[in-house]
């Protein structure tokens, strides 16, 4: 099987660690969010990944490539000379997707859940039209694309994307599978699938929704990012606690943890719930972290005191340092001794 992973955009919600690294690339609980995808779409059989790409591909093109051979997959850069959209990229990767005439995968890059790719592409062949899209169900869904199906059925009715007014409270996951006549909807020029694509397939209707089971985020914003990280690693304890650090070995782990094994923890430290800390992180004595995330290379000495905050790669936070408010902070950052930082 075939899929199209949406890599373009400039990340702009998600800077300042998107002015380093393509959003993409950005570690979500230690590994490129992309990659969690990417091992996804393997485990479900497919062989053949298009990239679709418009920012920066040559970091993009020199970190998945060897991802090539270690998954044994097939990976293709299709590269925009101008931002296409959502739906624009399906056009230009045209001659890929539409090769044996089977179902494809098209999915957002920065969504986070148990990809269900395998009973989605078999519900998908079972009702036999053109589309179908995963969905969710949220609190707050005007940020999303959101879904009404008809009653009793999986037939989608109306697509709003981002709708001002309450329509419903099923959205749009990110992740998408279709039969490549879609591809006869969609010309090559800037073209946006949410709103000019699936409303006219609802009207034709061509276009089902899978309801996902478990949790799911989009992970493209800080705020977002460190709630993603809370389920994640919640899901993780309930499906591969051996994965997470465990408090009867660690006794200064609280909760859900996950520590790289070259990061160095100091003594009398607390740490967690819901962290990450990356690979080469040195934290000091005395540190308490709760509700963050901590990139590769990070230092955070003696008696530091972070919550609800990112740590950007390589960054150093002084001693007595606290940290708050959904802060973050980029690339190589130093934060002297005994600041406090909040919202930052
Ligand atoms: N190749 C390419 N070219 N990719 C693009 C472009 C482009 O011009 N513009 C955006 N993308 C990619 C982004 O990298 C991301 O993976 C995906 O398309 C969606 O863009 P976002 O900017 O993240 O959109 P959103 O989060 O506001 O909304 C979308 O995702 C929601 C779920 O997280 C929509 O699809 C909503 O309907 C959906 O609910
Ligand atoms: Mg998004």
């Amino acid at each position: 099987m075939k899929a199209l992973i949406l890599v373009g955009g400039f990340g702009t919600r998600l800077r300042p660690l998107t002015l380093t690294l393509p959003k993409p690339l950005v570690e979500f609980c230690n590994k490129p969010m992309i990659l969690h995808q990417i091992e996804g779409l393997v485990k479900a059989g497919v062989k053949d990944i298009v990239l679709a790409v418009n920012y920066r591909p040559e970091i993009m093109v020199e970190l998945l490539k060897n991802y090539e051979e270690k998954y044994n997959v097939k990976i293709t850069f299709s590269v925009e000379t101008e931002p296409l959209g959502t739906a624009g990229p399906l056009a230009l990767a045209r001659d890929i997707l539409d090769k044996d005439k089977t179902p494809f995968f098209v999915l957002n890059s920065d969504i986070i859940c148990e990809f269900p790719f395998e009973q989605l592409r078999d519900f998908h062949k079972a009702h036999g039209n053109e589309g179908t899209i995963v969905v969710t169900k949220v609190e707050e869904p005007s940020k999303y694309g959101v879904i009404v199906n008809q009653t009793g059925s999986t037939l989608i009715e109306r697509f709003v994307e981002k709708p001002v007014e309450f329509v419903s409270n099923k959205i749009n996951a990110g992740i998408y599978i279709f039969n490549p006549e879609v591809l006869n909807r969609i010309e090559l020029k800037p073209t946006s699938i949410e709103t000019q694509v699936f409303p006219r397939m609802a009207t034709e209707s061509q276009l089902h929704l899978f309801d996902l089971e478990g949790f799911w985020m989009d992970v493209g914003q800080p705020k977002d990012f460190l709630t993603g990280t809370v389920l994640y690693l919640a899901n993780l304890s309930k499906k591969q606690p051996q994965l997470l650090s465990n408090s009867a070995v660690y006794p200064y782990v609280l909760g859900n943890v996950l520590v790289d094994p070259t990061a160095k923890i100091g003594k009398d430290c607390r740490i967690g719930p819901n962290v990450t800390i990356g690979p080469n992180v040195v934290i000091g004595d005395g540190v308490r972290l709760q509700r963050c995330v901590i990139l590769e290379g990070a230092r955070i000495k003696d008696f530091a005191w972070v919550k609800n905050s990112i740590i950007g790669w390589h960054s150093t936070l002084g001693r007595w340092t606290r940290l708050e408010g959904v802060s973050v902070l980029g690339d190589d950052v130093s934060i002297n001794d005994e600041v406090y930082v909040n919202g930052v």
